[in-house]
């Protein structure tokens, strides 16, 4: 059984500064919660309670967040805001929540593998909470399905525009049915002309514990940074990767648009 869900949220969030000068891009809201507080409720939701962050300098209010603050909660205490916290607190109550430091910013692999003392060998989840996903069942419960079945790594991917293929890591390998895909290749941001498809690797990931060793030992990448999908491609030559056409939606928080949609949808499912 998976257990654990590793957050990387050591990046910067230049995107957004000035807003991320003096605060994690991972607490931006979407409404009244922030991102973070999305990823971890799909982790939870899913059954992964072992929350394990991969952190940076100027990350501390995240780990405030996923904590008691007694003198609000005193505060509200009989009042009608009460009930603003219940959404955390009730995450606080079943989760645990672990911290390690990324100490250099040296890629997505680098992250995953700071992660090791935390996760150790047993396969876990990975979010990335600038994706902020929707779906009738959560994405990572319907990922933890497709784990069981076929018992490796899996990542949740979904058609981008050809254009487009440059800000992803891009699979292409065996289509099992509409939904699965056997993985043969992946490429870390292609060009549009390089890519051997437009099936993108959102931020969800199940990923198995040998995934570690192999990190060990992939060389820099894309960008001179250890990226995972360099590492999964080690992975898929064994035949270890399923790619998983998830449903629902994803947003891409990491860029304004996506910001913005993303507050748009979860405003009008609120109304
Ligand atoms: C990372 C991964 C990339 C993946 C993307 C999903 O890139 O390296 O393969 O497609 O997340 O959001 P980043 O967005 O951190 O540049």
């Amino acid at each position: 059984m998976i257990k654990k869900c590793l957050f990387p949220v050591a990046g910067y969030g230049t995107r957004f500064l000035p807003a991320t000068k003096a605060q994690p891009k991972e607490m931006l809201p979407i409404l009244t919660k922030p991102l973070v507080q999305y990823g971890v409720e799909e982790a939870s939701d899913a059954g992964l309670k072992e929350i394990a962050f991969v952190t940076g300098r100027n990350k501390r209010a995240i780990e405030d967040h996923f904590d008691i603050t007694y003198e609000l909660e005193d505060h509200l205490k009989g009042s009608s805001r009460e009930n603003s916290l219940k959404s955390i607190r009730n995450l606080i109550d079943e989760c645990s929540f672990s911290y390690t430091r990324q100490v250099q910013m040296k890629g997505l692999g680098d992250a995953i593998l700071t992660g090791y003392a935390i996760i150790g060998n047993e396969p876990f989840g990975v979010i990335l909470a600038d994706d902020l996903c929707f779906g009738e069942e959560g994405i990572m419960s319907q990922m933890i399905k497709v784990y069981e079945k076929y018992k490796c790594s899996v990542v949740a991917v979904e058609e981008v525009a050809p254009e487009d293929v440059n800000k992803y890591g891009i699979i292409s390998g065996q289509p099992l049915d509409e939904r699965h895909t056997r993985v043969e290749t992946m490429v870390e941001k292609p060009e549009p002309d390089q890519a051997p498809s437009n099936l993108a690797i959102i931020g969800r990931y199940i990923l198995t514990a040998d995934i570690f060793d192999i990190l060990r030992t992939t060389a820099l990448g894309r960008g001179g940074e250890i990226q995972i999908t360099d590492a999964l491609q080690t992975q898929a030559r064994q035949g270890k990767v399923i790619a998983y056409r998830f449903k629902g939606q994803r947003f891409d928080c990491g860029s304004i648009d996506g910001f913005v949609n993303a507050t748009n949808f979860f405003y009008q499912r609120m109304k």
